[in-house]
């Protein structure tokens, strides 16, 4: 039975995700909380061999949107059987960089993908696990995509096949995020425009709220 704190981030390309997940994940280091930081697609082993074939350029327009869209709960199965349950049951604090919203904004939304067909995988992935704290973190797309053509210049790194995607794609997965936000009690939304430092406190004293409860 999950006991541990599931806390997962989510939001457009760029929009700080990585950076917060860090940041939270030394806040609880510092209080003396077990936490792990993991990732998807990527968090296990399979799921990196997963992830290479979902963010390689070279299959851009090839790879079928329900192929992706299954491909990620495949990612997310082994994410959770492997990782993310066993540290909940033995009450780590659980930061996922992306977890099952970005699915349904990236592929149902983004993708436009009728998701109604294939919801029952994802109900069957996701068996219940649901975050305590969604961290949203908000932001226009033409600042995300400055950071990222920023990002991969300074790192001399490839865009990935997402940060590849057209504008309106990108605003198609910010619209849904922000759908998702108004129907979900667990969602926080930030402001991810304002300070790398300011985005990290607001994010401190709502976990801190979740803590004292
Ligand atoms: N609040 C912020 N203000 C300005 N730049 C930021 C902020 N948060 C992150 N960045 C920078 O933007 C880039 C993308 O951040 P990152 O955390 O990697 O985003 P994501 O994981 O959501 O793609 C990085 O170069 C990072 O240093
Ligand atoms: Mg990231």
């Amino acid at each position: 039975m999950k006991k541990g704190l599931f806390i997962t981030f989510e939001g457009i390309e760029g929009c700080g995700k990585s950076t917060q997940a860090k940041l939270l994940k030394n806040y609880f280091e510092k209080k003396g909380i077990d936490a792990i930081l993991t990732l998807e697609p990527g968090g296990t082993k399979i799921g990196q061999r997963i992830r290479e074939i979902l963010v390689n350029p070279e299959f851009k327009g090839i790879l079928h949107p329900i192929t992706e869209a299954l491909l990620y709960q495949a990612d997310r199965n082994q994410h959770l059987k492997e990782k993310i349950i066993p540290h909940l049951e033995k009450n780590f604090v659980v930061i996922s960089d992306r977890y099952q919203y970005s699915t349904v904004a990236y592929q149902c939304f983004g993708r436009n993908l009728d998701c109604s067909k294939i919801e029952w995988i994802f109900k069957n992935v996701v068996n219940g696990i649901e975050p305590d704290i969604v961290f949203l973190i908000d932001i226009d797309v033409e600042t995300s995509l400055n950071r990222v053509n920023k990002r991969a210049e300074n790192e001399k790194i490839e865009l990935s096949r997402f940060e590849l995607e057209h504008v309106n794609f990108h605003k198609r997965v910010r619209d849904g995020f922000l759908k998702l936000a108004k129907e979900k009690e667990n969602f926080f939304v930030l402001n991810g425009k304002q300070s790398i430092e300011e985005i990290h406190k607001k994010i401190a004293s709502i976990v801190e709220e979740k803590l004292s409860v």
